[in-house]
């Protein structure tokens, strides 16, 4: 396997394969890097003071924890002046970040989730970063940080790069400009994430599925039916045994499936029905469902491919399913057969 540093693989994707122009290649360096200073702040654990809550609400009235708001004021500071960005969209903002006027504007808009699995940070269990990066539209008006988010409505086909970090026993880049998905690993001791993996493929089929059972008596009827043939195992209309996986981060539920395959759940549920569903469809949903496309699985709704959706406000929720291509299609057919 190539052993080639995250920078290096960059300039080929741009020289060699013309898959990237300079401008998006030094975002996804600059966010590399973001997820390097987090990571670092992350692994100091109690001993940095990063543990615990922050005292504030965000725009989804969570509490938000102090790694949440120093995570997202790490990427804003690193990205806010290199002049590739248009603005930034986050979980932890009500609204866009423009950028200001003393620094030159870029042709990119850059979304995150700065810090998923926020329930995880104070027991040290793997925790993530997602990023989403948009075609800023010609001609948007980003004169008010109002005004802005009418040019990040666009659905996740229109993605042109989204990846995510994973802290965990390593600290993991994984991403893809469109051209498949491939993983990085931070060396700490050269400050750089150095390319770890091939093009990395979701089996088809699988025998692992992921998903809060405790959410059980809320999910609707085709979730009840799959999940409750899941747990009948050979003896069920499957036909094979399926063990169960949940860590309770997205980044990592979802690392592990795009590792050896396997299905994500975050159905609809009777309980977030209101609003929309659990996870965030610009900065959760779409980067992962593109990552996981890119690596032959297959990310739907139940009802709809997911990068199919058209926003209509950055911080709409929606279902999740996604992950080895059999099953997801599975679950979209039982959907549609109501
Ligand atoms: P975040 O920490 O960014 O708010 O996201 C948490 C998400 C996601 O990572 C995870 O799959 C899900 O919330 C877990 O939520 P529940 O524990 O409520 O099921
Ligand atoms: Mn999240
Ligand atoms: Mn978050």
């Amino acid at each position: 396997m190539a052993r080639r540093t995250l920078a290096h693989y960059l300039i080929e994707e741009q020289r060699n394969k013309g898959v990237i122009n300079a401008d998006l290649r030094l975002l996804i360096e600059v966010v590399s890097r973001a997820c390097r200073a987090i990571s670092v702040a992350i692994s100091k654990g109690g001993l940095g003071g990063i543990l615990g809550e922050a005292g504030s609400d965000n725009i989804q009235g969570e509490a938000q924890k102090k790694l949440d708001v120093l995570s997202n004021d790490i990427l804003l500071e690193a990205n806010e002046w290199g002049g590739h960005l248009a603005a930034m969209a986050s979980e932890e903002m009500d609204l866009p970040h423009t950028i200001p006027h003393r620094y030159p504007q870029g042709e990119y808009l850059l979304l995150f989730d700065p810090l998923d699995g926020s329930s995880n940070i104070d027991v040290n269990v793997s925790i993530g970063t997602i990023f989403s990066v948009l075609k800023c539209p010609e001609g948007a008006d980003l004169t008010t940080p109002k005004a802005a988010e009418a040019a990040f409505l666009q659905p996740g086909t229109q993605q042109v790069a989204a990846g995510y970090a994973v802290y965990g026993p390593s600290t993991l880049l994984v991403l893809s400009v469109g051209d498949g998905v491939v993983s990085f690993t931070l060396d700490r001791e050269q400050g750089s994430f150095v390319q770890t993996s091939d093009q990395l493929r979701i089996p088809a089929e699988t025998s692992e599925f992921s998903i809060n059972m405790a959410n059980q008596r809320f999910w609707e009827a085709p979730i009840q039916r799959y999940v409750n043939d899941l747990q009948q195992g050979k003896e069920g209309p499957l036909g094979k045994d399926y063990n169960m996986r949940w860590v309770g981060s997205m980044v990592a539920d979802v690392h592990r499936i795009v590792t050896r395959g396997g299905i994500f759940m975050y159905p609809m549920d009777g309980k977030m029905r209101s609003k929309g569903g659990k996870l965030r469809l610009m900065y959760e949903a779409n980067p992962m469902a593109m990552i996981v496309e890119q690596a032959g699985g297959a990310a739907s709704t139940g009802y709809e491919r997911i990068m199919e959706i058209v926003p209509a406000t950055i911080h709409q929720r929606c279902a999740v399913i996604m992950g080895s291509k059999n099953e997801v299609d599975r679950i979209t057919a039982a959907h549609t057969a109501q």
